[in-house]
């Protein structure tokens, strides 16, 4: 029959509940050539905070970047690669670009994203790399938000992130209000250590996450050095928890339709508004 009683299609509604049944969403990115472009101007940035010539072989040159830096000088080569990234024009545009189709289902088509692509690097037991189990909007960002997480190398175990699935994060906040310090000291990694999934991700394929759940990484055990990209995307008119990561700071507008410009925009004549 021609006619539908759903203004979901089904791809939507398929990606939807895989999202809140997992929090989370990996596919495969939009276009993989602009990846290994994109992935390939990284590795040219990288080479030149080095010295090196470019490699023949972008992955392995990444994945074995601990060979060549001593972890006291990783986080200046991060420094180093991330404002180059980001005062490239194409940084961001192509960034949202390789996840917008599962973006645009799971959020909207119009959109925000956060000003900056970040950049992770963490090369096998390397204690400084570690972010401890958090939820984003603890940080004052919008509850309204999903993650872009992007791997430039294949990333599995602790080489790779860790989420709590929506049914153990239900009893995170019960947990937490029940001490009397608000849970400042518990130690979620250590109450939920069975229960984080460490998500596998290859090379290729994109995460989209919830940063709603509890997430972090631990020490790198793989003998590789991982390397992510993350940046935030929200709806173009969803609320903002804080003055600090509201639009404008924080976010700024990537994907406004026509309509809305001219409704931003629209001054009712003189008299009309009253
Ligand atoms: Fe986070």
């Amino acid at each position: 029959m021609a006619l539908t009683e759903s203004f979901v299609d089904p791809q939507e509604s398929e990606l939807a509940d895989a999202f809140m049944a997992d929090g989370y969403v990996v596919v495969d990115v939009d276009d993989r050539p602009r990846l290994d472009a994109f992935r390939h101007e990284i590795v040219k940035l990288v080479c030149g905070h080095l010295g090196c010539e470019a490699p023949a072989n972008d992955a392995d040159f990444l994945n074995r970047i601990h060979e060549r830096v001593a972890s006291a000088d990783v986080n200046a080569l991060r420094l180093a690669v991330f404002e180059g990234l980001n005062r490239m024009p194409w940084a961001r545009p192509t960034y949202l670009s390789l996840a917008r189709s599962a973006i645009d289902r799971l959020v909207g088509n119009e959109l925000a994203m956060q000003n900056k692509v970040n950049l992770s690097i963490q090369m096998p037991n390397d204690l400084t790399s570690v972010l401890p189990v958090h939820a984003d909007p603890w940080s004052a960002e919008t509850p309204f938000e999903v993650v872009e997480w992007l791997p430039l190398v294949d990333v599995f175990d602790t080489k790779a992130m860790f989420i709590l699935a929506p049914e153990h994060n239900r009893t995170v906040r019960e947990a937490m209000s029940d001490l009397p310090d608000g849970g400042k000291s518990l130690d979620l990694f250590e109450m939920y250590k069975d229960k984080f999934h460490w998500v596998s991700v290859s090379y290729g394929q994109v995460l989209v996450f919830s940063p709603l759940l509890l997430h972090g990484n631990v020490v790198n055990a793989v003998p590789e050095t991982r390397w992510s990209l993350n940046s935030r995307v929200t709806g173009l008119f969803t609320p903002y928890t804080s003055d600090e990561k509201c639009l404008g700071r924080f976010y700024s507008p990537a994907t406004v339709k026509i309509v809305s410009r001219i409704g931003m925009n629209f001054q009712p004549p003189a008299g009309f508004d009253e």
